[in-house]
């Protein structure tokens, strides 16, 4: 046994989680993947001939909503003891991939992906990434020859999605070009299934009303305890901040821990932001927290069309809206420009506090993914 199973059953013995089979046997097998990766690794010839070395095999988690899985993946990344690795959401990845296939292209030296796959694969052994998902054409033409590349030069993945390795892309246009990374994940993963009945994010939310009003010690004191609830983390601890380059600038995200942000309402919709930052944080974020929503009159109508815009991307996402606001959704801009157009925000924010919304995985609506 590695660290990652020990790991996991301190948790269930402390009474952080609760016992769950289904979890316990993907911790096993994350638990063996660690015992593989940490073993030396010994090159046979044609390994030293070719530079090729076999990647131990990969693991591909995937199930519903809250079911433990980027849970069971930090706890293996915290665990294995390897220096090359690199956790990193899967659509932030991709963004990568193709500003560096870009440039590659304009080397104008044949196909792109081999060298990006080649300098991928000399930084590192290990990638683990959270939420794969397939949404868009440029995507999934060019996952087969990327992932075939990276496991021929000996990196594992370890990734956690929503859905199974057959209904990636689903609907997608020109699929048929997409399965052959289907049957790659399906040959050289190891399929670990975590849909179990709970969901134990839901869970942890329990009764908590998503719009809490008015803003002041109650409401913080509130989310704030949904803030630990949900991340699992110490009170006493710091809580770290990190920047999202946005185009080339960067959106500061004051506090945020395993895919849980918070805002201020001032530093979300008060600057000058645009459709980009608020995609940008959909897509990072699977919970907002956004504290201090005031009561918006005619002269924000700057602020209510930013709120505007981030309510429709976070809608879009399926992001969880954790709010503290001064009005309840239908008395927040009760006059101003752009009113009619609020309508609908209104509409979309009642919908995000209802059991329905909250039981939905964090992704944009309406992709083929
Ligand atoms: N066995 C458990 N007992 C108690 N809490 C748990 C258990 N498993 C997971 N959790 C907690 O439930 C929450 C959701 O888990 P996690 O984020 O890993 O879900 P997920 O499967 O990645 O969901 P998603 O598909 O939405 O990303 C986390 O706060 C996690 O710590
Ligand atoms: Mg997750």
């Amino acid at each position: 046994m590695t660290r990652v199973l020990a790991a996991y059953d301190a948790l269930i013995a402390a009474g952080e989680l609760r016992p769950d089979a289904e979890q316990r046997e993907a911790a096993e097998c994350l638990d063996a993947l660690a015992a593989t990766l940490e073993r030396p690794r010994r090159g046979g010839i044609l390994a030293r001939l070719t530079g090729r070395r076999t990647a131990p095999r990969g693991v591909y988690m995937w199930g519903d909503v809250g079911r433990g899985k980027s849970m069971l993946m930090d706890l293996f990344f915290a665990h294995v003891d390897v220096a090359a690795k690199r956790r990193v959401h899967f659509a932030e990845f991709m963004l990568e991939v193709h500003g560096r296939i870009a440039i590659e292209r304009r080397k104008e030296a044949g196909d792109p992906i081999a060298p990006v796959a080649a300098a991928l694969s000399a930084e590192t052994r290990l990638l683990a990434f959270d939420e794969m998902m397939v949404t868009n054409s440029p995507d999934a033409m060019i996952l087969s020859r990327l992932f075939t590349a990276l496991i021929a030069a000996g990196v594992t993945i370890v990734t956690t999605s929503n859905r199974a390795p057959a209904d990636l892309y689903k609907n997608g246009l020109n699929r048929e070009h997409f399965l052959p990374f289907i049957s790659l994940i399906e040959t050289h993963l190891t399929i670990v299934p975590l849909n179990g009945p709970v969901d134990y994010r839901r869970d942890r939310l329990g009764q908590q009303d998503t719009w809490l009003v008015p803003n002041g010690p109650k409401a913080t004191a509130e989310l704030s305890a949904a803030f630990f609830r949900l991340t699992d983390h110490e009170v006493t601890e710091p809580i770290p901040s990190e920047d999202v380059a946005v185009q080339g600038r960067v959106l500061h995200v004051p506090k945020t821990l395993k895919g849980v942000a918070v805002f201020s309402f001032k530093k979300l919709c008060g600057e000058a932001r645009g459709a980009a930052d608020y995609l940008a944080v959909a897509r990072r974020y699977h919970t907002v927290i956004l504290v201090g929503i005031p009561e918006l009159g005619p002269e924000n109508r700057n602020e209510a069309a930013r709120f505007v815009q981030l309510i429709d991307a976070l809608y879009e996402h399926k992001v969880k809206l954790l709010a503290a606001a001064d009005a309840a959704p239908d008395a927040l801009y009760p006059e101003g420009d752009g009113r009619f157009e609020f309508q609908r925000t209104v509409s979309r924010l009642e919908e995000m506090r209802s059991e329905a919304y909250l039981a939905q995985g964090h992704g944009a609506a309406g992709e083929a993914a």
